[in-house]
């Protein structure tokens, strides 16, 4: 079983549509992919819901019982477990982050965004965990912004996931329908 924890502290920079599209992605390919929500907000439950018992399975856990959680999982024969997880919480990232094998970091290729993703790089770094930065939302044609933005995650001592997502109306549309953009648009650029 392979677990992906998404974590940011920011809110909005697109840890829930990441996780998402990631765990769609793990289950097209033939995996048994789990979304574990550990947002109390739930908007990853609510996708779920949306799609209406589709692939993947959404779940919610409260961070403290995620350890409990995931051996559930792993014993009903999970391949690939994607955790989401809620902005501004510092215990239920900790968590997250332990319970991982790899984390990705989404964040926007803003100063300010970029700025807000030093307390999660420390958290990786403690953890000793394998990240990446995945950087999404920035304009298609933002080319300059985005070699900044890499520099600047490089200084944070951070690795940039080769793969950037731009900001493209596909990825709320499908998500808004409980889909992913793939699905609702398999030749489009997101
Ligand atoms: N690459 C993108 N292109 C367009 N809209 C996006 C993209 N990533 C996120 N969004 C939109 O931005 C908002 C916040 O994203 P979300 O994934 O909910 O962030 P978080 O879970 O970190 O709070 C949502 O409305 C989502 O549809
Ligand atoms: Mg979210």
């Amino acid at each position: 079983m392979t677990t992906l924890a998404i974590v940011s502290q920011k809110g909005g920079s697109g840890k829930t549509t990441l996780a998402v599209h990631v765990a769609a992605a793990a289950a097209a390919a033939g995996k048994v992919a789990v979304i574990i929500d550990t947002d109390p907000q739930a908007t990853a439950a609510a996708w779920g819901d949306w799609r209406g018992g589709a692939e993947p399975e959404v779940i919610t856990s409260p961070p403290t019982r995620l350890a409990k959680t995931l051996e559930g999982v792993r014993e009903l024969g999970a391949e690939v477990v994607v955790i989401d997880t809620p902005p501004h919480a510092d215990a239920a990232a900790r968590e997250a982050v332990k319970a991982a094998d790899l984390v990705l970091i989404p964040t926007r290729p803003r100063a300010f965004d970029l700025h807000a993703i030093q307390a999660t790089a420390d958290l990786v770094r403690y953890a000793g965990k394998p990240a990446f930065v995945v950087l999404n939302a920035g304009s298609a044609r933002g080319v300059q912004l985005l070699a900044e933005a890499r520099e600047l995650v490089g200084e944070l001592g951070l690795a940039v996931c080769p793969v950037a997502l731009s900001d493209r109306a596909a990825f709320a549309h499908a998500t808004a329908a409980g889909k992913v953009a793939g699905e609702t648009d398999p030749q489009g650029k997101a």
